[in-house]
């Protein structure tokens, strides 16, 4: 269990996380397959006194992101870190250039479609999404599928994106260094 007292902190993934990220992503009974792929390069952590406590994901398809893995230890939750780490890995994508990011969700579709995301068909998927392992056969064929586009108007970020993640500190992280 991590320390409390301090406030999380967000950072660019550590190859030495990876098994911290696993056991989390394992606890929250989502998927493994595909994570190495893009491991650490495509992640945000988030840790509390040196404590991986969430983490997120941004793979690169082509010129659009699949956003996955977004898992927040359940003693964290309910603070604003899982808003911050999808939010850390949206700007990822548009710092990056990306046309959209696309997800796929059994049990959150309510959490996306408040930071912006809308339904998408699985048949306007991108191929280079589609043939992704988290499309393509993780996540199973009836999952809900979001979309953020983020060359549209109305995907500018909030005026004050900091803001909702209240104790949360959001680090600089750029996007994938691969
Ligand atoms: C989904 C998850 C990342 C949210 O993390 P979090 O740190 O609790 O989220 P935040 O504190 O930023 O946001 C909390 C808000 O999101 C809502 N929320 C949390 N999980 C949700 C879910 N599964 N579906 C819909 N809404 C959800 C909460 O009700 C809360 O709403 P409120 O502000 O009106 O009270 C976390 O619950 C988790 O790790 N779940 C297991 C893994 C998972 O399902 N990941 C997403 C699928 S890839």
């Amino acid at each position: 269990m991590a320390m409390r007292g301090s406030s999380p902190e967000l950072a660019p993934a550590r190859a030495d996380q990876r098994d911290a990220v696993a056991a989390l992503l394992t606890a929250a009974a989502l998927p493994l397959g595909g994570v190495d792929a893009q491991f650490p390069s495509g992640y945000v952590v988030a840790t509390r006194g040196g404590a991986v406590v969430g983490a997120a994901g941004l793979e690169l398809h082509g010129d659009a992101g699949v956003l996955r893995s977004v898992v927040v230890d359940p003693g964290e939750r309910g603070r604003g870190l899982g808003q911050a780490l999808s939010a850390d890995r949206v700007a990822a994508a548009r710092a990056r250039g990306l046309a959209a990011v696309y997800l796929l969700t059994t049990t959150a579709a309510d959490f996306y479609l408040r930071l912006g995301f809308a339904p998408c068909a699985r048949a306007e998927v991108p191929a280079a999404v589609a043939a992704s392992i988290e499309f393509a056969s993780v996540c199973p064929a009836s999952a809900a599928c979001l979309r953020l586009d983020l060359r549209a108007a109305s995907a500018e970020p909030p005026a004050d994106p900091l803001r909702p993640f209240g104790e949360v500190f959001v680090s600089q992280t750029g996007g994938s260094d691969d």
